[in-house]
């Protein structure tokens, strides 16, 4: 067995220099292993071989994405699982396409997992005022399910910004001065603060929100899992309210019916008739707005998708951009612009000085329209009453970053964002004012670009659309 050694459990650039070195030397799945530096060597083990550069073997981008997240998986045989997908990549260039592969759907159910313990973070970690040499400070400890401190700490940066924090867990520590996000080395729960005054809030709070009528003990556990229990202050409620939920019940169901609020049902009934996704439904951040598209079958798109694709990029974004909806790759790993039109305007962006991870990138239609071509799923360009129902989402988006300006790009991310019909040609080259003050710029999709059949003609439109972009960052 020839093992290469990682420097860490999350190393995805030396699992990828590993992988890359096995696959050049022909190490084939079985032979090849991955250990974390400090595990023990095998008796017979061997070093792995060493990489070199010149081999053009490339891995698609889809897969890439994918990669970083299974990586975050705890189980100790991710490493492998990926270095089997390398190797079938080459003989099956369309492999990340077939989902029901079992190699490519265990990565996706583990990139799922990945996704989920990243959310319970987001909703489950509680954090414990301290007060040290510098003042009010908050600390919390958290056990994630997998390892998905470093890929959620940004999300705690963003809410809490002006808070100093530090996140304790037993995988690493992220810190928050109010300035840097650090991480450190793994912690202890006996570091972190056993309680403070704040437990009785969130116990209060969680008393007064339970509703014993609609107690579903699976749900709820689906929810919150039995795993976080012990780091939350409410859930050592849960039993007794459960035990108590019989018996309030019935007294509930006893006590005689109260009028309606007449006022609240009329608000929701504005919001239903104003909000096309029903039930007085705004998504409140970002988090949840990612939730709620996942239901959303407002048109047929969202049937045939694999799932829908939100924005992502910094809740205060000043930039937002708006491609048309998500292609092949992005459906699969539920990411924006990570395909070949990804790779261009990642590249554009970066010759024109602006920084992708400072905007907020999203799309027009949230879910990937396409038509099935024996084992391709081929593009299909959404219509206009697809647009105008997927546009509650883009609105929602816009309310919630509140972008100074927007790069519209294509005809379809130009309808969305302006609400009527522009010709791209006669629209580009001038920032137009919207109502709320935001400044849009309307450019060509990068797909065009790539379509472009001769070079010349492609350079001389690439050009164009830099220009373009260029004008993004003057506006900002
Ligand atoms: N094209 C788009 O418009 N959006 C994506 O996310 C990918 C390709």
């Amino acid at each position: 067995m020839q093992v290469a050694t990682l420097r860490h459990p999350t190393d995805f650039d030396g699992w990828r220099a590993a992988a890359r070195a096995f696959r050049q030397a022909g190490v084939r799945p079985e032979s090849a292993a991955f250990r974390i530096g400090g595990e023990p060597v095998g008796l017979f083990d061997e070093a792995a071989p060493a990489g070199r550069n010149d081999d053009a073997f490339t891995t698609p981008g889809a897969f890439i994405a994918l990669a970083r997240e299974v990586i975050l998986h705890r189980a100790a045989d991710r490493f492998d699982l990926l270095y089997r997908l390398v190797w079938r990549l080459r003989q099956e260039p369309d492999l990340m396409r077939i989902v029901t592969d079992p190699d490519v759907a265990d990565a996706l159910e583990r990139a799922k997992n990945v996704s989920r313990a990243s959310h319970k973070m987001k909703a489950f970690v509680r954090f414990r005022r301290v007060e040290d040499t510098d003042g009010e400070a908050w600390v919390a400890w958290f056990e994630p399910a997998h390892f998905v401190v470093e890929k959620t700490a940004p999300f705690f940066v963003r809410r809490f910004t002006t808070l100093r924090w530090s996140i304790l867990t037993p995988d690493g520590s992220g810190y928050w001065d109010g300035e840097a996000l650090t991480f450190g080395p793994a912690a202890t729960r006996d570091m972190a603060p056993a309680e403070d005054e704040i437990e009785d809030f969130w116990k209060t709070y969680y008393a007064a929100t339970f509703n014993p009528a609609r107690l579903k003990t699976r749900t709820m556990q689906g929810e919150m899992p039995r795993r976080y229990w012990k780091n939350l202050p409410e859930a050592q409620l849960i039993p007794d309210l459960i035990a108590r939920s019989g018996a309030r019940t019935e007294v509930m169901v006893a006590r005689p019916a109260t009028a309606p609020n007449a006022r609240l049902a009329k608000t929701l009934s504005r919001m239903n008739r104003d909000q096309p996704f029903g039930d007085g439904f705004a998504p409140a951040n970002l988090a949840e707005l990612g939730h709620a598209v996942q239901a959303c079958r407002r048109c047929p798109i969202g049937c045939d998708a694999t799932q829908g694709v939100c924005g992502e990029g910094p809740r205060d974004a000043r930039l937002m951009i708006v491609g048309e909806q998500p292609g092949d790759q992005e459906d699969l790993t539920g990411r924006p612009f990570i395909g070949p039109a990804g790779e261009l305007l990642d590249a554009a962006l970066a010759e024109a000085g602006i920084v992708r991870g400072d905007a907020y990138v999203t799309n027009a239609v949230k879910h990937f329209k396409h038509t099935p071509r024996g084992k391709r799923r081929l593009h299909q360009t959404p219509v206009t009453s697809e647009i105008s129902a997927c546009r509650w989402w883009l609105d929602a988006e816009r309310r919630l970053i509140q972008p100074k300006v927007i790069l519209a790009l294509g005809a379809t991310a130009a309808l969305s964002v302006l609400g009527r019909r522009v010709a791209v040609s006669e629209a580009r080259g001038r920032a137009i004012t919207l109502p709320d003050g935001a400044k849009v710029v309307v450019t060509v999709h990068p797909a065009y670009l790539l379509r472009i059949p001769d070079r010349t003609g492609r350079a001389a439109e690439r050009e164009r659309f830099l220009d373009d972009l260029r004008r993004t960052g003057q506006q900002l």
